[in-house]
């Protein structure tokens, strides 16, 4: 039995096969979901990551059960364990998103059925794998291309770094102190092989990028620092002047997005965002994420 939690849980071949997977037409892979129920368990909002992971779930037959945490109630109503047991009746896998990464261990742990991350507070392997894919359509191969990401070394970031990292790209972070990784994050991304620096200053590292990348300076449950990330954030707002250095970079967003604080509009809703095919992408990762999982290891 086999988890997605992080991106390295697969290794660099199992990466490439869950891509090719997402890159195949529906009508060309097996519907190894005939049958069965998938469990989608969200402890914070989401349209992305919902929608994608229901219509992949169709797409390979299966039948997907959105859950709430409001009513589930992990550990207040009922233990991790009893909820991940109790869903494991019933569906072949359980997806989550959770405020702790810890808990997706715990359930991933019991062996009970496969466990996919829908975005923790460590990692976001679902939207990687989506950046990956939107990346490799515009130079078909990552390798040497830069990708720079400017804002806080988050879950987002983490995935980013581990997913196309390891597909070549060499990444590079421009995070304000206090928000960039840790060494032992930046070890456990350079223990794939990753090539990756972090700096303080977008200026030194925006000019010559291939792609250059932002999310939220306040993440789903940090909104109590919200007033303070702002402050500490100040000149990371990606803009045309901040790009002017990178002039055929395109610009990468996971989105939601707050055009004026992390990206301007000029930026994302300008000629360079790709974050449509981004979008659209988390569909094509989910169902390659699931087909793999399921079965279809080629
Ligand atoms: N990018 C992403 O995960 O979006 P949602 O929070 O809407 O799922
Ligand atoms: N870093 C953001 C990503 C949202 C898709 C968050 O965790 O809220």
């Amino acid at each position: 039995m086999r988890h997605l939690l992080e991106i390295d849980d697969l290794t660099l071949d199992e990466l490439r096969a869950v891509l090719e997977l997402a890159r195949r037409p529906v009508g060309e892979l097996t519907p190894v979901l005939a049958g069965r129920g998938l469990a989608l368990l969200f402890q914070k909002p989401s349209t992305r990551t919902r929608n994608s992971m229901e219509i992949a779930t169709v797409q390979l037959g299966g039948h997907p059960v959105y859950l709430t945490d409001v009513e589930v109630g992990l550990e207040t109503r009922e233990t991790l364990e009893d909820v991940t047991r109790t869903l494991g009746c019933y569906h072949a896998g359980i997806c989550a998103r959770v405020f702790s990464h810890a808990h997706l261990e715990r359930m991933a742990g019991l062996g009970v059925v496969p466990v996919v991350n829908l975005l923790s507070d460590e990692a976001h392997p679902m939207q990687g794998l989506a950046d990956a894919l939107t990346l490799m359509a515009e130079w078909d191969s990552l390798e040497e291309r830069v990708i720079t990401y400017v804002g806080d070394a988050n879950n987002v970031a983490r995935s980013l770094a581990l997913a196309c990292g390891r597909l070549g790209a060499r990444i590079r972070l421009a995070c304000p102190p206090g928000y960039q990784f840790d060494p032992a994050q930046l070890d456990r991304i350079r223990a794939t092989g990753v090539d990756v620096e972090q700096g303080d200053r977008p200026a030194d590292v925006v000019p010559g990028s291939d792609a250059v990348y932002t999310d939220v300076w306040t993440s789903m449950g940090q909104e109590a620092e919200a007033q303070q990330r702002r402050r500490a954030f100040e000149g990371f707002t990606v803009t045309d002047a901040m790009l002017a250095g990178a002039p055929g970079a395109v610009f990468l967003h996971c989105l939601p997005a707050h055009r004026g604080e992390e990206v301007a509009a000029e930026v994302i809703d300008g000629p360079r965002s790709r974050v449509w095919p981004q979008a659209e992408n988390r569909l094509h990762a989910a169902r390659g994420v699931l087909a793999w999982l399921y079965g279809e290891r080629t």
